[in-house]
């Protein structure tokens, strides 16, 4: 039983791989470096270790105009021109040289964001890849992918992406625009841009013609210039629900095509048939995975009152025995927050927790002194109406509330502003299908969480956003 078993302890296993971190980084405009044109630039940071890793380019409207100039002349001059099974030889070969440099990425993304090396070795790039490969298969059959047989690019897209899932998400919109013969200009979060930059080299060196992928970095504000341009037929936004709503106001009447990914507060319902094991594991995944910066992380575990006792001793055991620690070490299992105002946040809502009268479970574990850090965490004794059971807390803090009837689990997984995602254990396949037909969520998993194909659309209900990534719903969100 996980309850008896005291943790074991791992010898440290940094993964070595050498990456190269050039001082400094411009914008990737038509094909060329191109200087900002502000002479800004602004410093990314190894949230381990809080030191700079790069000088990165603050982009502002002067050089989202350029970027979107040099799309739209590669949409007209190149991409569209080009016969889709050629689009698709270039869509491929970006996934084979993801693969082929796979560990660069992983290491990379894990130094500039903090996620454990085995998340972002074993799930990010690889996912990464299989989009390019997926996608790249669609490329010339896209007239079976619309009612009408006749497939039509938008033109030119404007990507914004956070920080949580930096190079999957920019990969996410990249490879189905391109397969769809769309160009795009994208913007890394600022926290977060090395594996976009990477991919700019990658790109560079498959030869793609000049324009058709750009990359324009900077904060906030360079996001809102790439939304104003006029130029720009569709926007795809991964990140708050707040920006989230600024963007879709600023879009209104535009005629740009829109897709958001926002926020969640994801419900997980345990019934007492479950496979408790599994449960837990489910839950850790749900939860703990990439410290919580997941934008479906399971955050509201609903467990069916009689095995509340139960699951929380488990859980209570297993939160000892995750690893918290560097994240290029191959056995850690909880990696650093992405950056101070991430960790203040998480620290806010749990004190917000604390005075509403939740009780906080934390593990035990030793924190490194420099960095910024979280330990993982649960709240029991939580009200429905705490900001902890309402708000994201985008951190790997856990609500725990019971329910007696699987009606009143669906109605309480139900009512919030977001539905993104959702888990159910349960051992009877009946119980699983009531829940899930009734459950307002983008995707549902059962027994078992975070599981992600490229052939499978994901994407939110209500303040959770619209449009679907993946799958054949995804493919057409780039499509007239
Ligand atoms: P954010 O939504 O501000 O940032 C996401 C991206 O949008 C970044 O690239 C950012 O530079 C850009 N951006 C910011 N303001 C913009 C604007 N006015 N117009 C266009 N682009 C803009 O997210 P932030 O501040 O990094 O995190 C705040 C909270 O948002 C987190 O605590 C978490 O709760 C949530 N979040 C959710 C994500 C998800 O995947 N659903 C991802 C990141 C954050
Ligand atoms: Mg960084």
């Amino acid at each position: 039983m996980a309850t008896a078993l005291p943790a074991f302890d791992y010898a440290p296993s940094i993964e070595t791989t050498p990456v190269r971190i050039k001082p400094r980084y411009e914008h990737f405009i038509g094909g060329e470096w191109v200087a900002p044109a502000s002479g800004e630039f602004f410093p990314t940071l190894n949230p381990a270790n809080e030191e700079t890793l790069a000088e990165i380019a603050q982009g502002d409207a002067a050089d989202v105009d350029r970027a979107v100039r040099a799309a739209r002349k590669g949409y007209d001059k190149y991409w569209r021109k080009l016969k889709p099974s050629e689009r698709a030889k270039y869509v491929y070969r970006l996934g084979r040289a993801l693969t082929e440099r796979s560990r660069e990425f992983a290491v990379l993304e894990t130094m500039d964001g903090g996620k454990p090396i085995r998340e972002s070795r074993d799930f990010d790039v690889p996912q990464a890849s299989a989009h390019f490969f997926y996608h790249a298969g669609w490329a010339d059959k896209l007239e079976y992918a619309v009612p009408d047989g006749e497939p039509r690019a938008l033109g030119v897209v404007g990507a914004i992406v956070p920080w949580n899932f930096p190079l999957l998400i920019a990969t996410w919109k990249i490879a189905p625009a391109l397969a769809c013969g769309n160009t795009i200009v994208l913007k890394p979060a600022e926290t977060t841009p090395l594996t976009a930059l990477l991919l700019a080299e990658v790109i560079a060196e498959a030869e793609l013609p000049p324009g058709v992928v750009n990359l324009v970095t900077g904060d906030g504000r360079t996001g809102a210039a790439l939304v104003d341009h006029p130029d720009v037929n569709k926007i795809t936004f991964t990140g708050s629900t707040e920006v989230g709503k600024r963007i879709r106001r600023a879009t209104a009447g535009s005629g740009k095509r829109l897709g958001l990914e926002l926020g969640g507060k994801s419900a997980l319902i345990v019934y007492p048939d479950a496979p408790l094991d599994q449960a837990i594991e489910g839950i850790v995944s749900a939860i703990y995975f990439n410290q919580g910066h997941v934008c479906c992380a399971g955050s509201r575990l609903l467990v069916q009152e009689s095995i509340e006792d139960e699951i929380v001793e488990r859980l209570r055991a297993r939160l000892e025995t995750l690893r918290v620690g560097n994240p290029l070490d191959k056995n850690t299992d909880i990696g650093a927050i992405n950056s101070r105002m991430q960790r203040e946040k998480i620290a806010e809502l749990v004190q917000s927790g604390l005075d509403q009268g939740a009780t906080l479970v934390q593990s035990s574990c030793e924190l490194p002194n420099r960095g910024y850090w979280y330990a993982p965490s649960f709240f029991t004794h939580v009200q429905p109406t705490y900001r902890i059971a309402r708000e994201e807390i985008f951190g790997p803090v856990l609500s725990i509330m019971t329910f007696r009837t699987a009606d009143e689990a669906i109605e309480r997984a139900n009512n919030l502003p977001y539905g993104l995602s959702a888990g159910i254990w349960t051992a009877s396949g009946q119980l699983g299908m009531y829940t899930a037909q009734r459950l307002q969520a983008g995707v549902v998993w059962g027994n078992t969480f975070n599981q992600f194909d490229p052939s499978s659309p994901f994407g939110g209900y209500k303040e959770s956003g619209f449009g679907r990534e993946g799958g054949l719903a995804g493919l057409r969100d780039y499509l007239c």
